[in-house]
């Protein structure tokens, strides 16, 4: 052990010195000086654990020059040794920091030995005490947390008054409140925010000594607090939280779970949760409607709703499918469900399943029926064009009957049209119409004298203008037949000619139609290939080259570049009379 001796008396030192050295810490470091500078200049220098100190030096007297030794050695263990026997000045000098207080006149060795040892032991209790004290105030002062503490103390076993002892920054922070401004201030002053059943809740918690804990409304900072209280001895410990946050999210969602309920509820179709194994956990009033369930109680699977499928699945994407089907569930026969089913999946886990269930019989039966119809239709459109061939047949053969060169070449025209709407990649159906259409497209001839048509030779201007009346005449014959394509207005185009040279009406380009434009190249190509009774026969090359010249002007160049095309390829032969 080290001892400093701070002693202006050389007397007192001494003694003090012999009272060591007869006990058992002879074996101590003593150093004695004689003034309160010196041994700050050694405590500079040194370390020692024990300062016995007189009060009365030469520069400092009392309790003013332990302050300066308690101030300036902190960690060391200080025994005051003074002449002055004054109990209340012992009692401050404990106070200030000292650990023991001498009277130099009670002293003996004994009592100075046990001293300077107790003093040590002292030192070190308080400085753990100290030190335990400021890591727990620092948790206190720094904890996220309200922490208020109040006094408890009672005038009888029911009235209790709880007092304000301490309160952290975070406490004072969540009430707005300064605990250096009110020291001491009341329960009902440091909460006066929350409702008064609540303070009586805390009382009730000070009086039974029990922990409570419970949430609390701010009404004026609008903020929601768990406060959590407990009991230590005659202190009241209450812990606030601020939890407005949560709150608010578990009202928000509270309220929209009340809304996806609502929503599943009511929903127009019919929905019902299953578990894993099938089970029905849930299901919504549509549901219930479809399957009239309203007294059903017995525990449900699934499997018993799902319709037997009489259609295809008709989509499929990732994680859905729809199947169509009658249900076999009670007694409505003509029940019939669109069914699909979405994965419920948490956390990549499939918790069960979400089951739409959709009463489409209305629209089945109308399906049904509309197909029912379709069918009819398109029998007694099956009828129809085997009337409108039979027609176009009777035709035919009135011109061929009239006319045995009208007949031959309307014919092969028919042929090479139909090659041509093929080729140009018309529907089947239209390029019967079209073939059926140049099989008549000279009818309006039967009009025209027989002399005239078989006459050999040129034609006066009067015997052509009989011949070109054949236009119009096929189109008053065909103009109230109903075909679906306009048969008549065809024929009555087809010696009209792209830059308007044509007859009867010169038209022009676009406003002769396409179909009537095919057959005008294949009548020029058959025409000019053949023999005319006022005219020998010119020939297919003669014919294709009068095309190609005029291909754009007087002829669609789309269906001349076919025609020349499907003659290259053979499909029409040089003879066209091998058209059989
Ligand atoms: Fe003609």
């Amino acid at each position: 052990m080290k001892i400093l001796l701070v002693e202006d008396n050389p007397g007192d030192r001494r003694l003090i010195r012999e009272y060591i050295r007869s006990t058992s810490l002879r074996e101590a470091t003593l150093r004695e000086v004689d003034s309160g500078e010196e041994a700050l200049e050694i405590l500079e220098k040194e370390r020692f654990h024990v300062l016995l100190l007189d009060l009365g030096l030469p520069t400092s007297q009392g309790l003013g020059t332990l302050q300066i030794f308690r101030a300036f050695a902190k960690k060391l263990s200080l025994v005051v040794l003074t002449g002055l026997e004054d109990q209340e000045m012992a009692t401050l000098a404990l106070k200030m920091g000292a650990q023991d207080y001498l009277y130099k006149d009670q002293c003996t060795s004994d009592l100075l030995e046990k001293t300077l040892r107790y003093s040590l032991e002292r030192k070190s209790s308080q400085d753990r005490i100290m030190e335990t004290e400021h890591k727990y105030r620092m948790l206190f002062e720094n904890m996220m947390e309200g922490c208020f503490f109040f006094r408890i103390s009672r005038n009888s076993e029911e009235n209790l008054h709880l007092n304000l002892l301490d309160a952290n920054a975070a406490g004072e922070k969540m009430l707005d409140f300064s605990f250096s401004r009110q020291p001491n201030a009341s329960l009902e002053k440091v909460f006066s925010c929350f409702p008064r059943e609540h303070l009586q809740r805390i009382y009730q918690a000070a009086r039974t000594k029990d922990t409570d804990s419970f949430e609390v409304f701010c009404s004026s900072r609008k903020k929601i607090f768990h406060m959590a209280l407990f009991c230590v001895n005659s202190f009241l410990a209450c812990i606030l939280q601020d939890i407005t946050k949560e709150y608010t999210y578990k009202d928000h969602l509270e309220k929209q779970t009340a809304r996806l309920h609502q929503l599943f509820q009511h929903a127009p179709v019919g929905i019902v949760e299953s578990g894993n194994d099938g089970k029905i956990e849930k299901m919504n009033l549509a549901f219930q409607r479809i399957f009239g369930l309203f007294s059903e109680k017995a525990p449900l699977k699934i499997q018993e709703f799902m319709p037997s499928p009489t259609e295809e699945i008709q989509a499929s994407e990732e994680n859905m499918s729809f199947i169509e089907g009658y249900s076999s569930y009670g007694e409505n026969q003509d029940l019939y469900i669109r069914y699909s089913t979405i994965p419920i999946r948490f956390q990549e886990n499939t918790t069960g399943y979400y089951n739409m269930f959709e009463d489409i019989s209305l629209g089945k039966k109308a399906k049904d029926l509309l197909k029912e119809s379709h069918r009819e239709l398109k029998q007694q459109y099956v009828k129809l064009q085997h009337s409108w061939a039979q027609t176009i047949e009777i035709l035919t053969r009135i011109s061929e009957a009239t006319d045995p060169y009208t007949a031959g070449h309307q014919k092969r025209v028919a042929k090479i049209a139909h090659l041509l709407a093929k080729a140009l990649g018309f529907s089947p159906e239209e390029q019967e119409w079209i073939r059926m259409a140049a099989s008549i497209h000279d009818i309006g001839k039967i009009k025209v004298p027989k002399d005239i048509l078989s006459k050999p030779g040129e034609l006066s201007d009067l015997e052509f203008r009989f011949i070109r009346l054949h236009s119009q005449c096929g189109y008053d014959m065909l103009k109230d037949l109903d075909f679906p394509l306009p048969l008549g207005e065809i024929i009555y185009q087809h010696h009209e000619r792209l830059d308007g040279s044509g007859y009867p009406r010169e038209l022009k380009g676009e406003s002769i139609l396409i179909h009537a434009r095919i057959i005008s190249v294949a009548d020029v190509l058959e025409a000019m290939s053949s023999h005319r009774p006022y005219r020998p026969k010119l020939g297919v090359h003669a014919a294709l080259e009068e095309l190609r010249k005029n291909s754009g002007t007087l002829y669609d160049s789309r269906v001349v570049r076919t025609c020349v095309s499907l003659m290259e390829k053979g499909i029409l032969p040089e003879n066209l009379e091998d058209l059989e």
